[in-house]
């Protein structure tokens, strides 16, 4: 099923991942299905935070996916997929060299252009369906103060169109998502592209500042930290934050 042959777009809506939700419970969803929105009253984002965007500036949608077989124990991959279908478009489209921030995060110079709320509902040990909700900053140029965020407008000096980015961001990452058998190449792309692989950086974990270096991912997609004194942190997704400080 090729991602977006269902599209549906709205003018607003609460959250395009509660109206994927809602689709997902009253209706038979196809996969690949697309909710596409040009302003959100309820955006929301990862660890239960807010996820705000000027009306009509930015990418707002969600892509239903329905794996086959992926077991519950293996869900990050969908992250993984997705990050770098998201990092191919930025790369071949815009010509912008973004990198990950794990766990799901697009980056250019400490500036978030992307993140992604991956919403999964399991059945038994498998992945029933995932809700996977992409926020993309295209156009705004007046982030609120203090919040790190940047557009692709704000670095290519061009305007984009929410629909035909959507619709152009969809061959890459269904491209990415038929890969989804190959985990182990995956995931070597996902580290070759995620910022703080094998580099030293400083990261915070309950109040103590530290530097470490990305060694790899745990079983579960977890962080797995050597810090300068050699010592190895696996790091679960709430547990540890990656510094300001590293960006200037
Ligand atoms: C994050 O970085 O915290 C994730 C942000 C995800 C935002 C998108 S916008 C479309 C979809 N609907 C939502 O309510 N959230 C996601």
């Amino acid at each position: 099923m090729v991602f977006g042959k269902s599209f549906i777009v709205l003018d607003s809506v609460d959250s395009t991942n509660n109206y994927a939700a809602n689709m997902l419970k009253t209706s038979d969803v196809a996969h690949g299905t697309v909710v596409m929105a040009y302003f959100q009253t309820n955006g929301r984002g990862q660890r239960g935070t807010s996820w705000q965007s000027n009306r009509g500036e930015n990418l707002m949608m969600s892509l239903i996916l329905k794996p086959l077989n992926l077991a519950a124990s293996e869900q990050f991959i969908l992250s993984q997929v997705i990050c770098l279908g998201l990092l191919n478009y930025l790369r071949t489209e815009t010509g912008i060299p973004a990198t990950i921030k794990w766990p799901n995060d697009m980056l250019i110079n400490g500036n978030k252009l992307a993140g992604v709320l991956i919403e999964n509902s399991l059945r038994g040990n498998v992945v029933e369906h995932s809700i996977v909700g992409i926020g993309m900053n295209l156009n705004q140029n007046d982030f609120p103060a203090g919040v790190p965020a940047i557009s692709i407008r704000e670095i290519t000096g061009k305007q984009y169109e929410c629909g035909a980015v959507a619709k152009g961001l969809l061959p890459y990452l269904q491209a990415e998502y038929e890969r989804i058998n190959d985990a182990a190449g995956i995931k070597k792309r996902y580290l070759q592209h995620l910022l703080g692989y094998r580099k030293l950086l400083w990261y915070q974990k309950d109040g103590d500042r530290f530097q470490a270096e990305i060694t790899g991912l745990g079983l579960h997609g977890e962080l797995v930290l050597r810090c300068a004194d050699g010592a190895e942190l696996i790091c679960g997704f709430k547990e540890v934050e990656l510094l300001r400080e590293n960006f200037g």
